[in-house]
């Protein structure tokens, strides 16, 4: 009898405690079971904010406030609600239910509503015996103990004139010996100012360069065309040839992992001499002068890379042609598309779309010769500052002769509260300009030729 109610005073408290409802997200309606009724921070809602945030929103990150504390969160609820809820944090514009790939940032839709219905309670802290210690972070290098550390030569100076910078800059490197490389991670000075990073590693043969610190440290936005840049930054073989270049060499996004491929697969060759040469690097605005003294952890390997990846693009500077030519009349939204045939059977390891401030959707797939469609990535609201390089779980294998299809929409309305001019102008390529007020339409493929197996190869899920 006493063990009965016990069991009937259990079962209330679990049924009174787990609401089984439906649920407005996203304007469509989902079942949620087990929402408990009563909510609190440390027991339901910190280890969301701790895993889905925190990498972001700590000191000295990319994230405008901490997230660390109960007090942080509480501050912010409304605005949590709100960001959560529209799907603009955590930041990843790529649509999940299109195609997948390695690190996706996203909450589910229980963790939404947890994080709704906590507010909409009061938001309370609950017991203190429930609290768990904010997530600690590595600093220096979230990937171990590096072979080589390498510096930029000099700090780089953000001017403080609430303007975005966008630079070309060199950092050169000398080694005794040829070593393979496994990857590099860059790790930025200035957590809060650095944007985006996209950096070729620039090598050169025997002989071919001397002084590795001549010219220009760095040169604002590409103004010119990329010869005119490299001979600012001289950094062409001595002959004024180009010097082999690997492309996306190290990528950097707050908040992003670098990817380690299998043993293999996708490393390169550092010669002893050359330059890490980065290929933007965007800093935000800020009022004041500030600097930026980042750096790179360069991890080695003994196994010689042997599938190299191979890179193509579409668009601008690539293999196929923009339709129409891109220029985007003012007051107008225009969607432009670009198409190519692959020649071999490759497996797809990573692709970024590319556009500029006037970007508003993406979308790109492929079909196979039988037909077959393939999807590649969606992103419906286009978002400048993620630029992801999208790494798919498992490589995505193409094979010869199917046909990729790129499809941009611009908005070149005063709608956009991006648009570099009020009120709208003429934008397009501008003789392959890439200042950001220029327009640009890329989509930048990284492959390996395909082996049998690739299919089934996991590239990891971080
Ligand atoms: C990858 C880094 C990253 C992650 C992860 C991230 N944020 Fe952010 N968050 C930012 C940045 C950067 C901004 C500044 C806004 C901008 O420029 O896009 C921001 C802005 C915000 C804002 C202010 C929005 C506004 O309109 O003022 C809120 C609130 C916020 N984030 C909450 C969250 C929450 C909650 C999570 C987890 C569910 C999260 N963020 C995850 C980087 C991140």
């Amino acid at each position: 009898m006493f063990y009965r109610a016990i069991n009937i005073f259990i079962l209330t408290i679990i049924l009174s405690s787990c609401g089984n409802v439906e649920e407005k997200i996203n304007n469509k309606n989902i079942a949620v079971v087990d929402i408990p009724k009563e909510l609190n921070f440390n027991e339901h809602i910190s280890e969301i904010i701790y895993t889905k945030c925190a990498s972001c929103h700590r000191p000295g990150e990319s994230g405008p406030f901490s997230l660390l504390s109960y007090k942080d969160v509480y501050r912010r609820k409304k605005t949590i609600v709100k960001v959560t809820h529209s799907g603009y944090m955590p930041p990843w514009p790529a649509d999940r239910n299109y195609s997948s790939f390695v690190g996706e940032l996203y909450l589910t839709d229980k963790e939404k509503l947890l994080i709704k219905n906590w507010v909409a309670q009061g938001a309370k802290e609950g017991p203190s015996t429930l609290k768990k210690s904010p997530p600690t972070f590595p600093s220096g290098s979230q990937l171990g103990k590096p072979d080589l550390v390498i510096k930029f030569p000099k700090a780089y100076k953000i001017e403080g004139n609430n303007k975005d910078h966008y630079v070309i800059m060199k950092v050169p490197y000398e080694i005794p010996e040829d070593k393979y490389v496994k990857v590099i991670e860059y790790v930025p000075g200035n957590r809060k100012r650095v944007h985006h990073v996209n950096g070729y590693l620039v090598v050169y043969n025997e002989g071919k360069k001397k002084n590795l610190n001549a010219g220009a440290f760095y040169v604002n936005n590409y103004e010119t065309n990329p010869k005119e840049v490299w001979k600012k930054l001289d950094v062409l073989n001595d002959d004024g040839s180009f010097p082999v270049r690997i492309p996306s060499a190290t990528n950097y996004l707050p908040g992003v992992i670098p990817p380690v491929y299998p043993d293999g697969i996708g490393g390169f060759m550092m010669k002893k001499k050359g330059h890490i040469l980065l290929n933007d690097i965007h800093y935000g605005p800020t009022p004041k002068d500030e600097l930026d003294a980042s750096y790179f952890n360069v991890f080695f390997t003994d196994i010689a890379p042997e599938r190299k990846f191979g890179e193509f693009q579409l668009g601008t500077y690539g293999l196929s042609k923009i339709e129409p030519a891109l220029m985007i009349p003012p007051d107008s939204i225009k969607t432009f598309t670009s198409k190519y045939t692959v020649q071999n059977d490759i497996s797809i390891v990573t692709i970024n779309p590319h556009m500029h401030l006037l970007g508003k959707s993406f979308i790109a797939y492929a079909l196979t010769p039988d037909g077959q469609n393939i999807p590649l990535i969606k992103i419906d609201k286009w978002d400048f500052r993620w630029q992801y390089f999208y790494t798919f779980k498992k490589m995505q294998v193409l094979p010869k002769g199917s046909t990729i299809y790129v499809k941009a929409t611009f908005d070149n309305t005063k709608n956009n509260p991006h648009n570099p001019f009020n009120p709208p102008r003429w934008v397009g390529e501008n003789e392959g300009s890439m200042s950001t007020k220029d327009e640009m339409l890329q989509f930048i493929v990284t492959y390996l030729d395909y082996k049998i197996g690739d299919e089934n190869l996991v590239l990891g899920d971080k």
